[in-house]
């Protein structure tokens, strides 16, 4: 039986079984399992490598179902659902006590989310239950955003990966947190800082460093979304000299830039990135893994604008990047 399909019915047959199934969301590729059975949810952890007591999302139908895993939901929760969901934004609330411990790493809060892809927004349609589900990929790799992306992962060691095609987001989702006094933004994501912030009418409170007293979010290890090769970012300029030292000592380079420029120097490969930031937040970990696949000793990234709508783009370079130039 093919690992990589579209069979919907396979995909809730294993579920319901306790089985992982790797599902398409709009952000990034889940590796799901029923968020009710410990047991199942136990082997995500087994498989991606991860830590036990990091929490994972638990992605549902809708609005409809946030009072099946969450309690005491403010209005705030009620209104970014509506206008947001199914999409990008995960809500961080306060627990239904029948959540399992597996889903919440142990704390009082849940992370929920509905999805928009139309294939997994089927699934969960029909499943009537959550999908808890991390990003399906290696503890530390890179987000996959394909199909491909999830095999070259896991191989057959999941039973089935739902294949809905390349993500249009590209980056995980937003996660604001609605446990404390005023909503906070814990990772930027799919939906923009600022349309949240239009809709409740605030400011999100929003620590780029948060310390280790705080929320666990794994996905705010610094080191989380790293390729194997060494990735170095810096402005053009600085990359121009570092891609001719580099290249004279024989290294094979390649430069990733979204500002238009002549082949440097010095470098094997020169791509361009979008000068856009939502197309170039879809391409990113896409290009990231592509480049990252041995055939360079080094990738030299141009640190991308730094305005407001380029905040999720430059947050996953971040915590990609292994050095700073210039
Ligand atoms: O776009 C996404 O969010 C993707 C897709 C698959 O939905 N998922 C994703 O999951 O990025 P993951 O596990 O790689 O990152 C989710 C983040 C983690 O950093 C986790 O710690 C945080 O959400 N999280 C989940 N539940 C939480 C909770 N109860 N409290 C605080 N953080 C939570
Ligand atoms: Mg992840």
């Amino acid at each position: 039986m093919r690992t990589i399909s579209t069979d919907l019915d396979r995909a809730l047959t294993l579920l319901q079984g306790g089985e992982l199934v790797a599902i398409p969301t709009e952000t990034v590729y889940g590796l799901a399992a029923d968020a009710r059975q410990p047991d199942a949810v136990a082997k995500i952890f087994a498989l991606k490598g991860r830590p036990a007591d990091h929490p994972v999302i638990v992605h549902i139908a809708g609005k409809d179902q946030l009072q099946d895993w969450a309690r005491d939901i403010p209005d705030t929760a009620w209104r970014l659902a509506e206008a947001f969901w199914p999409g990008s934004l995960t809500l961080i609330l306060h627990r239904q006590p029948g959540v399992s411990d597996a889903v919440t790493g142990g704390q009082d809060t849940v992370g929920l989310r509905a999805p928009a892809h139309p294939l997994t927004h089927a699934l969960l349609e029909r499943f009537q239950g959550g999908l808890a589900a991390p990003s399906a990929n290696q503890f530390g790799h890179v987000s996959p955003t394909t199909a491909a992306h999830v095999y070259s992962e896991f191989g057959d060691r999941v039973p089935l990966i739902l294949d809905g095609g390349p993500c249009q987001v590209g980056v995980e989702s937003t996660i604001v947190g609605l446990t404390g006094d005023t909503p906070s933004l814990l990772r930027p994501g799919g939906v923009p800082r600022e349309a949240i912030e239009d809709l409740l009418g605030l400011r999100l409170e929003h620590h780029e460093k948060p310390s280790t007293a705080q929320v666990r979010v794994s996905g705010l290890l610094d080191s989380h979304y790293a390729p194997r090769t060494p990735l170095l970012t810096g402005p053009l300029a600085a990359i121009a000299v570092e891609a001719a030292r580099r290249g004279d000592a024989g290294e094979r380079v390649a430069v990733l830039h979204h500002s238009p420029t002549h082949k440097l120097a010095g470098s094997s490969e020169d791509h361009a990135m979008p000068g856009e930031p939502e197309a170039y937040a879809r391409d990113l970990y896409a290009t990231l893994r592509d480049f990252d696949g041995g055939r360079f000793d080094v990738l030299l990234l141009e640190t991308p604008p730094q305005s407001a709508a380029w905040l999720a783009v430059n947050d996953r370079v971040k915590r990609a990047t292994s050095q700073w130039l210039g």
